[in-house]
């Protein structure tokens, strides 16, 4: 992932429906002691780094993030002490001072990346005694939404242009972060599997959402017009696989963890 997709608008379409886990997740967050410096990995447009750098009273936050687009809406949020960086979140873990962060935070970002039991390890080690890990990522893997999309992207003649790519998440079970967690020192965990029961208007909204997100990995890899062919026949068989009801039930898998490392 190259985070080069990502559009702004197309994202926000459902700013209300993707707000709720930031909630969810930053009230994770403890506050029995002071959270100086925050990091956020994946900001995105900054407007949930800046409000997680002001409900939390962060001294110094970081928003991270390789998007150009979405950072040029993050530069509105810039103020004392809260920043933006434009990096990989990949490089940014591996050059940030260790020990540095009374906070990682990462929401609906992670899931782009690959190898989540060695990407925590480097995200723990920025973490200070006593610092937190707190991160939210969709889990649909098994939903029609990806599950047709990685089908198509086996079939001819996208499987060539794709190269072997067919979207496959790297997230993980909820009992196997549970369990890298603990084996990597933090403690206090919490982590749960959420669903959100989102009522969209119709189905053909899903097709709008995934839009601005699963369909990224597809977009960023394809041809504009082998983009459009792919768009088309997934479009079909989606909407086909989807129930024709109104509004449309739409019932999405997120994982919210929280933990601590031993001060
Ligand atoms: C779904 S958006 C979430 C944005 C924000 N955290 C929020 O909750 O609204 C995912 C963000 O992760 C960024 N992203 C994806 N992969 C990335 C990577 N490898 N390094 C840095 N940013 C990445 C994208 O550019 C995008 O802004």
């Amino acid at each position: 992932m190259t985070a080069s997709n990502w559009n702004p608008a197309q994202y926000e379409r459902f700013k209300a429906e993707r707000e709720q886990p930031f909630h969810d997740l930053a009230a994770l967050v403890r506050q029995d002691r002071p959270i100086r410096r925050a990091v956020d990995l994946g900001c995105g447009t900054g407007e949930l780094t800046r409000r997680l750098h002001e409900s939390l009273g962060c001294t110094e936050t970081t928003g991270v993030d390789l998007s150009d687009t979405m950072l040029a809406r993050a530069a509105a949020f810039v103020r004392q002490g809260l920043r933006f960086e434009r990096s990989s979140i990949e490089a940014f873990a591996a050059q940030a001072p260790q020990g540095a962060y009374d906070l990682v935070f990462s929401n609906a970002a992670l899931h782009w990346l690959d190898d989540h039991p060695a990407l925590f390890a480097k995200l723990v080690r920025l973490l200070a005694p006593g610092g937190q890990l707190a991160v939210q990522m969709p889990a649909m893997h098994a939903f029609a939404t990806h599950t047709l999309a990685a089908a198509l992207a086996r079939e001819a003649p996208f499987a060539a242009a794709l190269h072997g790519y067919t979207g496959q998440s790297p997230v993980l079970a909820p009992e196997a972060y549970a369990r890298l967690l603990y084996e990597l020192g933090l403690r206090e965990a919490s982590v749960r599997l959420q669903v959100y029961g989102h009522e969209l208007p119709d189905r053909a909204a899903v097709l709008e959402w995934v839009k601005g997100t699963t369909l990224t990995g597809y977009a960023e890899r394809l041809a504009p017009d082998l983009f459009e062919r792919f768009l088309k026949v997934y479009a079909e068989r989606l909407l086909a696989a989807l129930p024709d009801e109104r509004p449309f039930f739409f019932p999405f898998k997120r994982i919210l963890l929280a933990a601590r490392k031993q001060a």
